[in-house]
């Protein structure tokens, strides 16, 4: 086969969280698939980068009090130990936010507007007049149109499932600020993706063989379709956002921004581009050459980006499009949708930290992946039989009930011929090369392994017929024990070869332990004859109940500490002045009609008004105590919204960590002397 080109990517992930086990599933799975590419000899370059841009990493980055470019650093510091763990070996990792994406982003843009497929047109949406932006649907709260049910999000109701547009909740609010939005035109620049010429396009690049699998195309179908209503059909795509927005600046077009989606696929290109400047070589006389592919692998819910957006983007702009784009289901565990809340998922880092063999989990992945877009589950039994019972007892105990007679008897040195049964099961193994070749390509990565285990029990069957065990107590059976174990020791190389794929850790030590270099697809013909191997050093142990158990139970909480709580992470003095912290004057001081928990508190804060705050120290105070003290104020929080009211800051109390065993909250109170208004530093 002449020597591929390889572009591979996985989706890019947001930075605003750290790799949960879904993301390591999606690595592990292209991560095989370029391994298995390179041992073919193939040129591959595997690049990632962060997803940086979009409105939830602003705000989040707001709220931990840095700007989204440190926020996103901080993230991306914290990658490499999930990788290098899991022996992820991507190229190269870039940020969307690195200017190799804002130049790229800007020329695909101006290439769609020359082409006359951008449009600018004016859209009413919901603002929040307390915080100056435009909100994005999941940052509008309110009622369900439908069924009524409260704290709803702007797009749909958990409630009774309907769907509906943000306008048409009931008192919405803004959950940013707690302030009702209100409507405000702005304009837009859309890509017309309804443009004859789109549709056209699409039409044919999904279509063209092996470019997609046949359900993602049978959806895409849908997709393409009108419905009855009018509406449906590819629409044109709203690809801009209004200051403040994290993201790229659209060119000529003060004050608006590209949508995260735009920028994000477009950093695959700037990733690559990345890459390459760090090979010295020419990233645009790369992706020109007709022979590289372009390979993404991405989850199912980001199809119609990879498949209709960026394609589009792509070909209008002058580009070459995607060859083929891989997508996969979601990792349930236990049969349950991950849920970070619930804790039923498992944490990759503490996977590592308990102990647990990354491999293991490799092998566990790429047992249950196939071609399809079908979810896959982790099962903790399931897990352990796999484990142990296939990759330890089938395939690892080859190599040790054969490497101790090598040692002891025959110096480390194997036999130059292999007697009848041996040229079989060799010529068997050997074989399967080809087969195994195509489903690697083809990522069916659980019929690889079931063959491949298939020819562990084919050598295991040879052992137990030959029983060496048995041969090593008889005087005049050298020969055949010889044969016998050097037959162990040539299936465990083949073995390794076509699992390295999966366990390229493992099969470094296998190489070290067999004195070869390091295996290639090429070696699968290949034989190691009259060869001398070092000494058996040990290769992989088995998993433990208690070990897998533990993956699954919460860490135990630290050592009691006076409060009952931790001290919390260190902050610097730019951190301590970020709460503006005020005397305040309790005016008046109500319970709550329908609540046990909270009074309404009336607090002057020398502003020449006053503020309404609600605080849960109803169990612990009379209103008519509180009246006429002074305390402290959180006077720059943000107003919330609940259910009695919007609450206007906060006021400190102290607390045990465990009320129930140290029972009692404790409204603060300055020294005689202080005046409402005073900043508290
Ligand atoms: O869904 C996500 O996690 C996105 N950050 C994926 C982006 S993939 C590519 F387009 F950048
Ligand atoms: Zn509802």
């Amino acid at each position: 086969m002449p020597r591929r080109q390889l572009f591979v990517t996985t989706a890019l992930p947001y930075a605003n969280a750290n790799f949960h086990i879904g993301h390591i599933m999606e690595y592990t799975q292209a991560d095989i698939w370029v391994r298995f590419q390179r041992l073919q000899g193939h040129e591959v370059h595997f690049v990632c980068a962060d997803d940086a841009h979009g409105a939830p990493i602003m705000i989040a980055a707001e709220k931990a009090g840095l700007t989204p470019q440190a926020f996103v650093a901080n993230i991306a510091a914290g990658r490499k130990p999930y990788l290098d763990g899991f022996h992820i070996a991507f190229d190269h990792w870039h940020s969307t936010d690195a200017p190799e994406n804002h130049a790229l982003s800007q020329d695909v843009y101006r290439k769609l507007r020359d082409a006359g497929l951008i449009e600018v047109r004016a859209i009413e949406q919901f603002f929040d007049p307390a915080k100056g932006m435009f909100l994005p649907d999941r940052f509008i709260k309110g009622e369900c149109p439908k069924c009524g049910a409260k704290d709803q999000y702007g797009d749909s109701c958990e409630v009774c499932g309907a769907v509906y547009a943000p306008t048409e909740v009931k008192n919405p609010y803004s959950v940013l600020s707690g302030a009702t939005p209100v409507l405000k035109t702005s304009d837009h620049h859309f890509f017309k993706l309804s443009d004859p010429r789109c549709k056209q396009f699409l039409e044919q690049w999904t279509h063209e063989a092996g470019r997609l699998q046949p359900e993602v195309l049978n959806k895409i179908k849908e997709w393409f379709t009108p419905t009855e209503d009018g509406t449906g059909g590819l629409g044109d795509w709203d690809i801009s956002r209004d200051a403040p927005y994290f993201g790229i600046e659209i060119p000529d077009a003060p004050g608006k921004y590209f949508y995260v989606w735009l920028d994000a696929p477009i950093g695959y290109l700037a990733s690559l581009t990345g890459h390459f400047a760090k090979l010295g070589k020419d990233v645009n006389a790369f992706l020109a050459d007709p022979a590289t592919e372009q390979v993404h692998f991405i989850g199912k819910d980001i199809t119609y980006f990879h498949t209709l957006f960026w394609p589009a983007m792509l070909h209008f702009s002058g580009r070459k499009t995607p060859d083929r784009v891989y997508v996969h289901g979601f990792l349930t565990v236990n049969a349950e949708k991950m849920s970070k809340s619930r804790g039923t998922g498992i944490d990759p880092l503490r996977y590592l930290e308990l102990g647990l063999d990354a491999e293991w989990l490799r092998y566990y992945l790429a047992a249950k992946l196939n071609d399809r877009v079908e979810d896959l589950d982790f099962n903790p039994e399931d897990f352990i039989a796999r484990v142990n019972s296939d990759l330890v007892g089938k395939y690892i105990n080859i190599a040790s009930r054969a490497a101790g007679f090598l040692a002891k008897r025959f110096e480390g040195q194997l036999s130059a011929t292999l007697g009848v049964d041996g040229e079989a099961v060799i010529a068997k193994l050997q074989a399967a090369a080809p087969g195994l070749a195509a489903l690697y390509d083809g990522r069916e990565f659980g019929k690889a392994l079931r063959e491949i285990m298939g020819l562990a029990d084919a050598v295991n069957e040879y052992v137990d017929a030959h029983k060496p065990w048995e041969l090593a107590k008889k005087p005049d059976a050298a020969v055949e024990l010889h044969e016998a174990c050097s037959t162990c020791i040539e299936a465990f190389r083949l073995l390794t070869l076509y699992l390295k794929p999966v366990l390229p850790a493992l099969s470094a030590k296998v190489e070290a332990f067999l004195q070869v270099a390091p295996l290639t697809w090429a070696d699968a013909s290949a034989r190691l004859g009259a060869h001398a191997i070092g000494a058996f050093q040990h290769l992989m142990q088995r998993v433990t109940t208690e070990q897998v158990e533990a993956l699954f139970t919460k860490p135990e909480p630290p050592a009691p500490v006076p409060g009952g709580e931790p001290i919390a992470a260190e902050i610097t003095i730019d951190d301590f002045v970020k709460p503006d912290l005020r005397i305040a004057k309790i005016v008046k001081a109500e319970r709550v009609e329908g609540s046990t928990k909270l009074l309404r508190l009336t607090l002057d804060a020398g502003e020449g008004r006053t503020r309404n705050v609600f605080s849960g120290i109803a169990g612990a105070y009379k209103p008519e105590d509180l009246e006429g003290k002074l305390t402290v104020l959180v006077a720059n929080l943000a107003p919330r919204k609940m259910k009695f009211g919007v609450s206007e800051g906060m006021v400190l109390a102290a607390s045990h960590a465990d009320e129930k065993a140290v029972p009692g909250v404790f409204v603060l109170e300055p020294h005689a002397g202080a005046q409402p208004g005073m900043r508290i530093r």
